[in-house]
């Protein structure tokens, strides 16, 4: 008998046809009449399979006291049309099968909603939640969109190393890799001799695979990667991790605009992609974590983004009349207050803020002629903040190398990246989203350890 899919039963299956449910007990009622219910639910959708079944069923008096919350169960029967509301079918059961029994007295899921803190002391089992089965369906939903949405504008997905020597982003949040025995090291309090290490110099966990990218843009063409990556900043906040997914598409004769007209239609197509493919997962959302969710994205998908230079924002945050914590002057990074004033109290829609200050970006963004700017672009949506960041690169190699310089770094170490600009260099732009991000925008979830499957962020990094 082959297996179908609870979600399939659910929308195709006819009444009569034999089929076999697998997965995993919801909850169980005892009518008085001699016969069970059971919720049945395997994760392919919110829904859950309501199986009948009835005493004479063989092995019933044996097997339904073991069918309890989160147990495993295989039942064969017959589909039904269903008298009860809000489900089509049910099922008869013909057999009961219990694969593996759940002890109530130790099982730690139960019918009763659980707080998400709980549900984070166990990753392991809060998949079978209704919450985090939805947000893993939704996940995958995103991810697909992305590979389409590249592959359908013949974009080549690129795998870049995870182990590196070079820090993109130049602010040391680097998770060093090494076989050295630091126990021993710390011992001896001896220097590190990076050259007897497996490498033979210090090489870390990549925090982006921009710089690898990059050159297989300005050989390949517009290219993308989409991995982990991973960052030793110690911000213990809803909107980090140390370690996340990111998507970073790379164009070879883009320029800024290019850069920004693609990141909009990027967002949308997800967005949209995930309304027709998840409604039920969305529905969920809505009204459970977020009643403001569905209205937030329709604005977001039908919408053109604000676009604004850094300066005007800082004009703007400094005339607003409104007191920030952090105060505002043009330099400064801006924080979180200020993402959120911009987008969700003045614009009420995402912004892409352009040309930062040079000297709170990296060495490869291109410079303006005002000496001062370079450009940069954060897209900035409501609740979250940052979504995306990405840049117009710097493609002449003086100022290149000038940059590099003047941001501490060593040249030498940039060998091969700077070629790309001594050998047909071209004008190319790019940007990183932050896959995790992009699923709190979607799903309303306000805390990012909720939208990965295993988070890992300072002091947690169990199972
Ligand atoms: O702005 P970031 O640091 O940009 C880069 O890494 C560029 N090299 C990307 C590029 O141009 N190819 O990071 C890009 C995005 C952020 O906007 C955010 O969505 C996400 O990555 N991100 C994080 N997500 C979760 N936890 C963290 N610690 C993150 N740091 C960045
Ligand atoms: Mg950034």
């Amino acid at each position: 008998m082959p297996l179908t899919r609870v979600a399939t039963l659910l929308s195709d299956a006819r009444p009569d046809e034999t089929v076999t449910a697998k997965g995993w007990v919801r909850t169980r009622r005892d009518s008085k009449n001699g016969f069970s219910f059971i919720e049945l639910n395997d994760g392919s959708c919110m829904k859950n399979l309501q199986i009948v079944v009835d005493a004479d069923v063989p092995g019933y008096s044996d097997s339904i006291k073991n069918v309890t919350t989160g147990a495993s169960i295989a039942v064969e029967g017959t589909v039904k049309e269903s008298p009860g509301k809000g489900q089509r079918i049910e099922l008869h059961a013909t057999s009961l099968n219990v694969l593996g029994t759940a002890d109530p007295a130790t099982f730690p899921l139960q019918k009763k909603g659980h707080s998400f803190e709980f549900l984070r002391e166990i990753a392991h089992l809060r998949p079978r939640s209704n919450s985090f089965g939805a947000v893993a369906r939704v996940r995958n939903c995103i991810s697909r969109s992305i590979h389409n949405f590249f592959q359908t504008r013949g974009f080549l997905y690129l795998n870049t190393p995870i182990i590196t020597t070079s820090d993109c982003e130049g602010a040391g949040e680097m998770f060093q890799v090494t076989t050295l025995d630091m126990a021993k090291l710390a011992q001896r309090q001896t220097e590190i001799d990076w050259k007897q290490d497996f490498f033979g110099k210090p090489a870390s966990l990549t925090v982006s695979g921009q710089l690898e990218a990059e050159t297989y843009a300005t050989s390949v063409g517009d290219c993308y990667t989409f991995g982990p990556t991973f960052r030793a900043e110690n911000s213990n906040t809803t909107r980090h991790l140390a370690e996340f997914w990111m998507v970073e598409p790379e164009m070879p004769f883009y320029e800024l605009p290019d850069n920004m007209d693609l990141a909009e239609a990027f967002i949308k197509t997800i967005i949209n992609d995930v309304l027709a493919q998840c409604p039920e997962d969305m529905e969920f959302f809505n009204q459970r974590i977020d009643k403001t969710v569905l209205e937030t994205l329709e604005n977001i998908r039908t919408n053109e983004f604000v676009r604004l230079s850094y300066t005007e924002a800082v004009d703007l945050l400094k005339s607003c009349g409104k007191k920030f914590e952090y105060p505002v002057e043009w330099g400064i990074d801006l924080q979180s207050e200020h993402e959120r004033f911009l987008t969700e109290e003045h614009f009420k829609q995402p912004v892409i803020l352009f040309d930062y200050p040079r000297t709170i970006k990296p060495f490869y963004m291109r410079c303006n002629d005002d000496d001062k700017t370079v450009r940069a672009m954060d897209v900035l949506v409501p609740r979250v903040g940052e979504i995306i960041g990405g840049s117009q690169r710097e493609e002449r190699l003086d100022v290149l190398l000038a940059r590099i310089e003047e941001c501490g770094m060593n040249p030498d170490d940039y060998w091969w990246y700077t070629d790309l600009r001594r050998y047909g260099t071209v004008p190319h732009s790019g940007f990183g989203l932050g896959l995790e991000r992009a699923v709190q925008l979607i799903t309303g979830m306000t805390n990012i350890r909720d939208v990965i499957p295993f988070p890992r962020t300072p002091g947690h990094a169990e199972f």
